[in-house]
């Protein structure tokens, strides 16, 4: 092993010593980097003109390349300083200001000039060596060059593209992952996370959030891996010049550590804001929308505009004081490390004679590296530490209660259930949350099979209420349901929700067509869609329809009246034949004649099946063959129409009286 030193490149005795191999000319000319870069060409090597030989030099060559890449580094970065100093007419002795200054700009100039491959192997070598072997054979060192410098322009774009794929693939995965957890705890979440979370939160998290997740973090973290690649390769090159350099990073790092350590609270805190001002922002845009008639109505398309306005400004002022306060630890880490660079800059101009021009300027490109380098990291790092509150918030979403367990969702299904549409109640109380108070109060009746139940009350007496229990919306405090003699919380969610059809208050229908909204799972046959659109009393509207069962259903049913959205619900409910069907003022919004039609219908179609009616008007119940009246979430009568009426003083009595059959 033969020992070189820096001694002659940098004019300063035995600063760092490079060790290599003494048979290995290439890798000894690429390391000496002489000031007129002619490469020390070994004649035994060159003169072989041996195939075998040749390849096996420039393997070993390769070899020791890679095990001394950092060495190689740090060599020919020197060779660069070198170079410049030998370009430049300096006077060792005098290490002025202005020779410091000029030096650092001939170091800039050679970096700028240089490409990073140049960094790394010493380009103008190999040119000067081609053009004055230009009519020669190409030596072993071309070849070595041209060996290594084909192999980075294949490796580079290869691992590039490597960094890429893993890095798209993980955080593909990663997000993907996160999507479909909260998408599956939302779509399991029991109706109070509904009533509790407005829609505008839920529609930031699978916008604005998950668009987050999904490509800026991606982004910063590939910003950050790469940042954080160069800042250690730089760390070592300058390690390996001079261990003093270790000063630099420890100041770096201290001032890092303490400018995080004051800002990111801040910083973190003020992205948490601003993702929570945005749902509200999304939730006013999300009930303009739904109000918009209502809104131009009563012409306060202004108030609503301003509403949107300053709930907007308020996203912006926090997102721009977010930027500020990123701003405000990049100017800080600015101020500081231009103070650390004057300071060295001052140290080196007063220590004249003492320290060689050379490791000044080389000294001081270092540190300007690592300072600017450390700058941009901790910018880096607040920004992607800050925006990871975004996956704070949206884990939120990942540990919401389910509306039931895995093991009742796991309960089997009883295929032939329910044989008979018995309903009983028995003890029932029930209340939408912990914090508010009882709606149902121990209700218990019984509905027999085939039985036509008309169910009446006030506003707000709990009539809804009773489907939200049937299907389990709500969960039951005390007592229990039973369907055909089964309790209902013994039977699959899935099979209960599946097995009783219900129509209601507010008719939902979905952009699509007429077809897709009776039957979304294709089951039945046209025929089919036909007799019960029939039944309901609506086949001509749709057969008037430019393409029939084809015909497109705006957002929310937009383009078709709400007693006709009525219909069409009670069409599809129709075709699902289901033991218990529920109208839940299903006819609230149908003129007079037609909802007579229908409740006949209903009497003659579901003549085999119990069918409960909450009712609008209280002359369209008289047909039942019981009235349920209900009132503060109780039962108060519960008998048959003629048996209520007969007496004078019943709930149902005084109610028909006063509103005289019609709407109560
Ligand atoms: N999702 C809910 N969360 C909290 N409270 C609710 C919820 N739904 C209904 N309530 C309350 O329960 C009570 C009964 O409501 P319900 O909708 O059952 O009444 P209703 O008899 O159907 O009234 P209406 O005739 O006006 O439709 C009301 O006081 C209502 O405020
Ligand atoms: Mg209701």
């Amino acid at each position: 092993m033969k020992e070189r030193s820096l001694e002659n490149i940098t004019g300063r005795s035995k600063t760092t010593h490079f060790y290599l191999n003494s048979n290995d000319s290439t890798l000894s000319t690429l390391y000496m980097g002489t000031s007129n870069s002619m490469p020390i060409i070994d004649e035994s090597s060159a003169s072989n003109d041996n195939a075998t030989t040749a390849i096996f030099n420039t393997v070993t060559s390769i070899y020791n390349a890679i095990t001394n890449t950092t060495n190689l580094i740090v060599t020919n970065t020197t060779q660069m300083y070198q170079n410049s100093y030998t370009t430049d007419t300096y006077n060792n002795s005098d290490t002025s200001m202005t020779d410091l200054i000029l030096t650092t700009r001939n170091i800039y100039k050679n970096l700028v000039t240089n490409t990073t491959d140049s960094n790394i192997l010493d380009i103008g070598d190999m040119s000067r060596n081609s053009i004055l072997n230009a009519t020669s054979e190409y030596t072993n060192n071309d070849w070595f060059y041209l060996l290594v410098y084909s192999s980075v322009a294949v490796v580079i774009p290869v691992l590039l593209i490597l960094k890429g794929i893993s890095l798209a693939t993980l955080t593909m995965s990663a997000s993907t992952t996160i999507h479909d957890n909260i998408f599956t705890n939302v779509i399991r979440s029991p109706m109070s996370f509904f009533d509790s979370n407005p829609p505008g939160r839920i529609m930031n998290k699978f916008s604005k959030e998950l668009d987050e997740a999904d490509y800026t973090l991606p982004q910063l973290l590939d910003i950050l891996l790469q940042v954080f690649m160069q800042f250690v390769i730089l760390a070592i090159m300058s390690l390996q010049t001079n261990l003093m350099f270790i000063i630099g990073f420890v100041l770096a790092f201290i001032i890092m550590y303490l400018l995080r350590y004051i800002s990111i609270a801040t910083v973190r805190q003020l992205k948490r804001l601003e993702n929570l001002k945005r749902s509200v922002l999304l939730g006013h845009v999300n009930t303009t929308t739904n109000g918009l008639v209502t809104i131009s109505t009563f012409n306060q398309n202004e108030f609503f505009f301003k509403r949107f306005c300053y709930h907007h400004d308020v996203v912006c002022s926090v997102e721009l004081l977010f930027d500020f306060a990123l701003r405000w630890v990049g100017v800080r880490l600015d101020l500081t490390f231009i103070c650390i660079f004057v300071a060295a800059v001052y140290i080196f101009a007063l220590s004249k004679g003492t320290i060689s021009p050379s490791f000044a300027a080389m000294t001081l490109n270092f540190l300007t590296q690592i300072l600017n380098m450390s700058q941009f990291l901790i910018r880096i790092i607040n920004d992607t530490e800050s925006r990871f509150t975004i996956i704070e918030r949206l884990n939120q979403f990942r540990s919401l209660t389910p509306e039931i367990t895995e093991e009742a969702r796991n309960i089997p299904k009883k295929n032939n259930w329910p044989k008979t549409g018995d309903v009983r109640f028995s003890g029932v109380w029930m209340k939408y949350r912990e914090d508010m108070k009882y709606i149902f109060k121990n209700v218990s009746f019984h509905i027999r099979d085939n039985e036509k139940i008309g169910i009446v009350g006030r506003t707000g007496a709990g009539k809804s209420s009773l489907g939200s229990i049937l299907f389990r919306l709500v969960k039951v405090d005390k007592g229990k349901v039973l369907i055909d003699d089964v309790d209902i919380c013994m039977i699959n969610l899935d099979e209960l929700r599946s097995k009783i059809s219900i129509i209601p208050q507010d008719p939902v229908l979905f952009s699509g067509t007429i077809r897709y909204n009776l039957d979304p799972f294709s089951e039945y046959s046209d025929e089919k869609l036909w007799e019960s659109l029939e039944k309901v009393q609506i086949k001509s509207k749709i057969m008037s329809m430019e393409h029939c069962l084809d015909s497109m259903v705006e957002e929310n049913g937009e383009n078709i009246s709400v007693g006709e959205r009525q219909l069409i619900c009670m069409a599809r409910a129709l075709l699902k034949n289901n033991k218990i069907l529920l109208l839940d003022e299903a006819t609230a919004s149908i003129d007079t004649g037609t909802d007579a039609i229908i409740q006949a219908t209903i009497a003659r179609v579901f003549s085999d099946y119990t069918v409960l009616t909450i009712a609008h008007r209280l002359n369209t119940v008289l047909n039942c063959d019981k009235i349920l009246v209900m009132d503060q979430g109780e039962i108060i009568e519960f008998d048959s129409p003629e048996v209520l009426l007969s007496k004078p003083s019943s709930m149902f009595s005084q109610m028909m009286s006063t509103s005289g059959g019609g709407a109560l």
